[in-house]
């Protein structure tokens, strides 16, 4: 933890409140509403320096705290990709705060790309388990032994389940499968699909697997959701961009939204 993630957990305490935060969760593309319905403060990443500017679109970034459904919560409306400057690193404050803040768990949401023709666009994932693809780490440059983070079970077991407790309870499958991190911005080719769904990966996307490995790093537990927007490239014709990205994303959100919302009333 760092002086410049004290001075923030105190800023945002003084705009907040002192209760203790319980939950993190970072929203992908898609899932603003949810935030809009916490009953608390909003704070924009412009107001708390060193935070990211989170600057792609589909994205709010604001910081909201306070209650929903009984659980105090930390909302990042927005997120820094390693693609947009080059720092694999560049949600560790923002995931500092949080955990001064006093959370214990971490929820991650994120658009991805799907390999598994039964997990189709429209539908979630949850994932088991990650591959670093990227090979890059946000990590890299930590001076402490901490450094060398454990990473099995690295999406926790007891969230997943609580996850999938909470997806049956709404009548929402959730199937299970390992994500790949590959950097973008651009898409995958055929052939890197190809490569990465040998080695054993579900669905991919651009987020994520730093901001597991930093909340492991900080002790937080964690586990992450893709909401499927696409089939990966060259598993089907349709076209795949951003665009095609935020417009197919709304409708894993409603989805992914009732989940939460049950996760959050049974946490
Ligand atoms: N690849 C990488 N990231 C993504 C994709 C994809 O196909 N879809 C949504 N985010």
């Amino acid at each position: 933890m760092s002086k410049n993630s004290n001075n923030l957990a105190a800023l945002i305490r003084t705009r907040a409140g002192d209760a203790p935060v319980k939950v993190g969760l970072i929203l992908g593309s898609g899932l603003g509403h949810l935030a809009e319905t916490v009953d608390g403060v909003a704070i924009d990443y412009a107001d708390l320096p060193g935070f990211p500017h989170a600057s792609v679109s589909g994205h709010n970034p604001k910081l909201v705290i306070g209650d929903l459904h009984g659980t105090r919560v930390a909302v990042f409306g927005g997120r820094a990709h390693y693609y947009e400057n080059g720092r694999a690193d560049a949600m560790r404050l923002p995931l500092e705060v949080l955990k001064e803040l006093g959370a214990d768990s971490l929820i991650v949401t994120n658009a991805a790309g799907s390999m598994r023709p039964d997990i189709p666009p429209g539908d979630l994932m949850l994932l088991n388990d990650h591959i670093n693809f990227s090979g890059l780490n946000p990590l890299i440059g930590e001076p402490t032994d901490a450094r060398f983070v454990p990473m099995t079970d690295a999406h926790d077991p007891t969230l997943r389940a609580a996850l999938s407790a909470a997806a049956a309870k709404v009548n929402i499958p959730l199937p299970e499968g390992v994500y790949a991190w590959y950097s973008g911005p651009s898409f995958e080719t055929p052939a890197e699909i190809r490569a990465i769904r040998t080695l054993g990966a579900d669905a991919v996307g651009m987020s994520t697997v730093p901001e597991v490995i930093l909340a492991r790093f900080l002790g937080l537990k964690t586990a992450a959701i893709s909401i499927i927007t696409n089939m990966a490239a060259g598993m089907s014709d349709e076209n795949i961009s951003h665009e095609h990205t935020k417009a197919m994303a709304p409708t894993g959100a409603a989805k992914l939204e009732k989940i939460l919302r049950q996760f959050l009333v049974a946490h």
